[in-house]
């Protein structure tokens, strides 16, 4: 059969919209595509692929548990996702994991929680969740409600209710909204898809002091932010203030989709036996490979390398900007980067993508306003300078018309 870009649109439901080139091959933070082109991935699969393509210690923790076990349900546990819970355990605040396939599948798990908790320990009146505008939670109807963009939200008829929006940053507006009604408040501890947005420091001290004044849980979304990609394993860590439930996928799988939900003991056990579950949450392959992932990463060599390596971006990008004049600001930390477009360049950031991709770059965008970089959080430097090299080619472009 002969795979092409035109077959997609003949077999797929047209909800997305990729690229004409069709990657086949990955190795570290190169990929090629069926004609045998080579890209830089900044990418990383929309910050998944934490340890790059094939890196070789997931290669081998998929073909050894390949090979023993593949899958059982819940109704049996096994020894790779028990492992991966007692690790995620030791090096967190939490003390229980709920596993999950993806992002949204473990924020939709901590949702769920919150509410039963709420309903547990004060009665159904306290259902309120509140979220920031611009937050990204996933795409259940639960979590893309919660999530602050209508643009996603709207369309499919009424929504999950008792979801507020506050403004991210604002922490007035958060007071405003929250009362004792209040169940829990979800936010990503660093805004991903609403545009590479970092919290003040003060900010999240507040919104924890908020959540404790009116017992309302604090629910951090790190699905993007987690295993390492800020230069700390969770960018809580970072932050000096402990949420009550965190989710983390994306670079927990480096490829494989894992989800996970983690609290504490008491929080947990609101969901008692029966109340919530999954098919494939736990799964003896996701958990191997996850595993993995966390030993390999959490490593003072790979989270230093991450702050070396943003660096070398930052460096690399204020000195194209200095020559070209195209970003207000590069923010963000560790290796989820944004270069926001200035005045001239409002709207545009998708021009620098498909031109990065014409120059054999791949890259990302938050929003209309941001070129986004994600790549794998060990990145030879020599392949930054590569990549920086062929997104100075593309921003030329864009800039020449
Ligand atoms: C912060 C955040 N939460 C949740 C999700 C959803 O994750 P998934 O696509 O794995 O469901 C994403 C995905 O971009 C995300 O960035």
């Amino acid at each position: 059969m002969k795979v092409t870009r035109e077959l997609f649109n003949e077999v797929m439901v047209p909800n997305y919209n990729p690229a004409a080139m069709i990657p086949v091959r990955g190795k570290g933070s190169r990929i090629w595509d069926q004609d045998n082109i080579e890209y830089v991935d900044f990418a990383g699969g929309i910050a998944v692929n934490a340890l790059g393509h094939c890196h070789p210690e997931l290669v081998s923790a998929l073909k050894e548990q390949g090979e023993k076990l593949w899958h059982l349900s819940n109704v049996f546990t096994n020894e790779p996702a028990i492992r991966l819970a007692k690790k995620l355990t030791d090096l967190t605040f939490a003390d229980r994991v709920y596993f999950a396939n993806s992002g949204a599948e473990a924020n939709e798990a901590a949702l769920k929680l919150a509410r039963r908790w709420a309903l547990d320990h004060h009665g159904e009146e306290k259902n309120q969740i509140i979220s920031f505008k611009q937050g990204f939670h996933g795409r259940t109807f639960f979590t893309v409600t919660v999530g602050g963009q209508p643009a996603y939200s709207d369309g499919f008829g009424p929504k999950p209710g008792a979801v507020e929006h506050a403004v991210y940053n604002d922490l007035a507006s958060l007071e405003a909204l929250m009362s004792d009604k209040t169940c829990a408040v979800m936010m990503e501890p660093l805004q991903g898809e609403g545009g590479i947005i970092s919290p003040t420091p003060e900010f999240v001290k507040g919104v924890r002091e908020l959540c404790d004044k009116h017992n309302a849980l604090l629910i951090f979304d790190e699905v993007q932010s987690g295993v390492g990609r800020t230069g700390d394993l969770y960018a809580y860590m970072g932050l000096n203030v402990t949420p009550d439930i965190l989710t983390t996928a994306k670079s927990l799988g480096g490829g494989f989709p894992i989800g996970a939900m983690l609290t504490t003991k008491d929080i947990a056990e609101s969901l008692k036996p029966g109340t919530h579950g999954s098919t494939y949450g736990g799964n003896p392959l996701a958990c191997a490979v996850a595993e993995r992932v966390l030993d390999v990463i959490n490593t003072p060599e790979v989270l230093e390398g991450v702050k070396h390596k943003e660096q070398l971006f930052r460096d690399g990008l204020n000195a194209i900007n200095e020559k070209y004049q195209v970003f207000a600001e590069i923010r963000g930390k560790g290796l989820l980067l944004g270069a926001a477009l200035n005045e001239k360049y409002q709207g545009r950031a998708r021009d620098f993508l498909v031109a990065s991709v014409g120059e054999h770059l791949m890259c990302l965008v938050a929003g209309a306003n941001v070129v986004r970089f994600a790549p794998s959080l060990v990145i030879p430097d020599e392949d930054i300078k590569e990549g920086l090299a062929r997104f100075e080619r593309a921003v030329a472009k864009v800039v020449n018309g």
